[in-house]
């Protein structure tokens, strides 16, 4: 059985009543599980072991949403969530149900400068910054040994690394890569939203990575020589962005270096906003 908490106040009593040698791991989510997320919770589960406790958060989180954006209809499913987080090993579920109680005020804010203008932060300004802010209320509630991310989300986890370290917030951050469809379709809980034939245009954002990565792995050097044409392969889609940059700094970059690139999409199928990426080792 999963035990459900609801207050902040009722998830510090859990952690408190811990005892010090007990690892805590947190996967935090917007729920609408799916097998990534699960990913999450299994490698959250492994790095505990089987005398850790696994929290998975399911929140969604309202700041980190634009005015015109999806908060309203975003997918939710607490009772389909808690029964897949359960048999993918959570102990936990912290579901906030009182958005005021995780926002007392709307006057404190964490924001990483730098990280967070580019890629996604361009069209969607205040995005990252409700995500580090309820990153750091969660980890400030969990104070958990390690924090599972999934890789899909290439720029909040690199957001997130950089304000766990400036911000000497408790335990490791860990990644897990992108979980597929056997398509290629990177999963999201947003796919749910895509009709059939929007679903089968954006398999061009997978297939148009794996040209991206067979062109730098046949010697393509230049920026414009590995993307230049995203518009001719992303069929049926409106791009948002596809930039490769630096994996590291995500600063844009003209062509392939000695340093791992990011290739970055973000694209709207069917009025759907997806986004994926691939890593280009050197
Ligand atoms: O990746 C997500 O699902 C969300 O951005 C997160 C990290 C749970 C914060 O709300």
């Amino acid at each position: 059985m999963i035990e459900v908490i609801r207050t902040a106040s009722q998830m510090r009593d859990f952690r408190d009543a811990l005892s010090p040698t007990t690892s805590l791991a947190l996967v935090p989510t917007m729920g609408y599980l799916h097998a990534g997320h699960l990913s999450l919770v299994h490698e959250a589960r492994r790095r505990v072991g089987p005398d850790g406790r696994v929290v998975v958060s399911i929140f969604v989180n309202p700041t980190q949403f634009g005015p015109n954006e999806d908060l309203a209809v975003y997918p939710r499913d607490e009772t389909g969530d808690l029964v897949q987080a359960a048999a993918a090993g959570a102990d936990v579920a912290l579901c906030p149900t009182d958005v005021h109680e995780m926002y007392p005020s709307k006057a404190t804010w964490v924001n990483v400068e730098g990280l967070s203008d580019g890629l996604c932060g361009r069209t969607r300004p205040d995005h990252f910054r409700g995500v580090c802010t309820i990153v750091t209320k969660l980890l400030a509630l969990v104070r958990p040994d390690v924090t599972v991310f999934g890789e899909k989300d290439y720029q909040q986890l690199a957001i997130v690394r950089r304000l766990h370290a400036d911000l000497f917030l408790p335990g490791e951050i860990v990644s897990m890569p992108i979980v597929r469809e056997r398509d290629g379709l990177a999963l999201s809980s947003r796919n749910a939203y895509l009709s059939p034939s929007s679903r089968e245009d954006a398999l061009s954002i997978s297939r148009f990575l794996q040209t991206v990565r067979e062109r730098a792995a046949s010697g393509q050097r230049a920026v414009a020589a590995l993307v230049g044409d995203a518009a001719d392969h992303l069929v049926g889609g409106e791009i948002d962005y596809v930039e490769v940059v630096d994996a590291k700094t995500l600063e844009p970059v003209a062509a392939v270096s000695s340093r791992p690139l990011l290739v970055a999409i973000a694209a709207r199928f069917g009025g759907v906003r997806l986004i994926d990426n691939t890593v280009l080792h050197p």
